[in-house]
């Protein structure tokens, strides 16, 4: 553990991709019979298998599907507890507050469509399954406020307050606030990153009570996935030793890298065991094959499955010290250094931890307003609080959408997109960039580029069909 979670004691020539074990025959067989029904929990069916007891790396796919049983499944869902994190303000779109609160679907936020995914499930198998949310000084407020609606729902929410860290001066690396955290300074402060949650958990008390009610394990995720469901098929595999026959304590879903992936963190295998590894952490070497599509191929989803008892454990021990990365900004004017950690690195610190490569329906992030116009267009159908590619779609893969930097702010977006967003059902490339408003009822097929060119704008008008068109220059009808 010590020598994996400092990143300049870890000696990069010996990290390896994790190798997936060969094919479990009698596993696959059994997952592919479909003899269990399978419905939303179940996610949809992946078509690569794999896997095999004691691996690194398996694939959910090679999984049993959770049993059709309704007593077996609310016994299950008893030992899980939802948890999202929830402290960023989505900066990269330029929100205010938190990005959990802006509205996604039908007047609904990431907040209620998270708090609807749960009550969904506790309503289809009469369980109990809670929410609950870290938050930071930066969200806590308008986070309690969008959740005021829940008060008489059949859902129990807790929130928990991460770490506030005040910035520190990069010149002198003293800390830039000269008195306690107030609401005026809040510039000067920050949350330390997700990998917060295991310490907020345990020292806010909440860990300790969802371990005397029987809760196993933690579901943690994104609040901007929705995708990120509690999929049955994995706690299931959790639940019953089916990964590993001593009992996994932590896994972590990744999923194959796209392009639009290339930062962020890649599961790899350090001296035997699994680690993540961020780029913004590695040596300068380093980063070309950890961004690569071919060597380090499985992204960190930040969905993480983890036994809540080796949670306690961990951090009464001392021994959850995820490597620390180091971020520089300005802030009023002055160089800043601020300290992150992220959930996924915890792996390193786990007993026995795998990853479980999933299909992208369970990852579905919302970094930029490319996303979130894919999630907020009709490519997506919402079922349950969960996004599902609409069934209008002859491909289930969603399209690739760039917008440019006119379109990066959300203020920006709403203006360009005012008149309603454009039917994006038969899209499989968009690319934006430049001055460009679109009009009511556009539709988008196959591959559209439209480019408005340095000084000019383009209007799409009202009705337009645009199928595999390249649109350039200045067009205002
Ligand atoms: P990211 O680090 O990807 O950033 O957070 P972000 O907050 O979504 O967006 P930007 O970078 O500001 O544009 C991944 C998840 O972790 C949460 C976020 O709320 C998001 O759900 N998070 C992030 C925390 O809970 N605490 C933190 O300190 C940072």
């Amino acid at each position: 553990v010590g020598a994996a979670s400092s990143p300049e004691l870890i000696d990069w020539s010996k990290v390896r991709a994790p190798v997936a074990a060969q094919a479990d025959d009698a596993a696959v067989a059994r997952a592919r019979s479909g003899s269990h029904g399978a419905d939303v929990t179940d996610g949809p069916a992946d078509s690569a298998a794999g896997g095999g007891p004691g691996a690194m790396l398996r694939r959910r796919a090679s999984l049993l599907r959770c049993p059709a049983d309704g007593a077996l499944r609310q016994d299950l869902l008893r030992k899980v507890a939802v948890v999202k994190l929830n402290g960023g303000l989505g900066s990269r779109m330029g929100c205010w507050g938190p990005k959990s609160t802006l509205e996604v679907r039908e007047g609904l936020t990431f907040l209620d469509l998270a708090a609807r995914q749960v009550e969904w499930l506790n309503a289809t198998y009469n369980a109990d399954v809670p929410l609950v949310l870290m938050n930071s000084f930066q969200t806590h407020d308008d986070t309690v406020r969008v959740l005021g609606r829940y008060a008489t729902h059949d859902i129990t929410v807790h929130c928990v307050l991460q770490s506030c860290f005040p910035r520190l001066d990069e010149a002198t690396m003293l800390p830039i606030p000269t008195a306690p955290f107030c609401p005026a300074d809040r510039a000067l402060w920050y949350p330390p990153g997700h990998g917060d949650v295991w310490r907020t958990l345990s020292r806010s008390g909440v860990l300790a009570e969802l371990l005397s009610e029987g809760r196993e394990w933690l579901f943690v995720s994104n609040v901007d996935n929705l995708g990120a469901t509690v999929d049955l098929r994995i706690l299931h595999a959790l639940a019953a030793g089916e990964l590993d026959r001593e009992g996994i304590d932590f896994a972590m879903e990744v999923t194959p890298k796209t392009k639009q992936d290339r930062q962020g963190g890649v599961l790899v295998e350090y001296g035997g065991r699994p680690m993540l590894a961020e780029t913004a952490q590695a040596p300068e070497h380093m980063r070309a094959s950890l961004e690569s599509l071919r060597t380090f191929r499985m992204h960190n989803t930040n969905n993480l499955w983890a036994s809540a008892r080796r949670v306690q454990e961990l951090v009464e021990a001392g021994e959850l010290q995820p490597p620390v990365m180091v971020d520089r900004r300005e802030v009023e004017g002055i160089r800043a250094v601020q300290l992150e950690t992220t959930a996924g690195a915890a792996i390193a610190s786990f007993r026995r931890a795998v990853g479980i490569e999933v299909g992208r329906s369970r990852f579905l992030p919302v970094k930029s307003t490319s996303d979130l116009l894919a999630i907020q267009s009709n490519l997506f159908d919402v079922r349950h609080g969960a996004l599902l590619v609409s069934g209008a779609r002859q491909v289930a893969s969603p399209p690739v959408v760039r917008l440019g930097p006119e379109f990066t702010r959300l203020r920006d977006y709403a203006v360009r997109f005012a008149a309603g967003l454009p039917d994006m059902v038969e899209l499989d490339h968009l690319t934006v960039s430049g001055d460009v408003l679109f009009g009511r009822d556009v539709k988008l097929r196959g591959t559209v580029i439209i480019v408005a060119n340095e000084g000019s704008r383009i209007d799409i008008p009202d009705g337009a069909v645009l199928e595999n068109k390249v649109v350039t220059g200045n067009l205002r009808i």
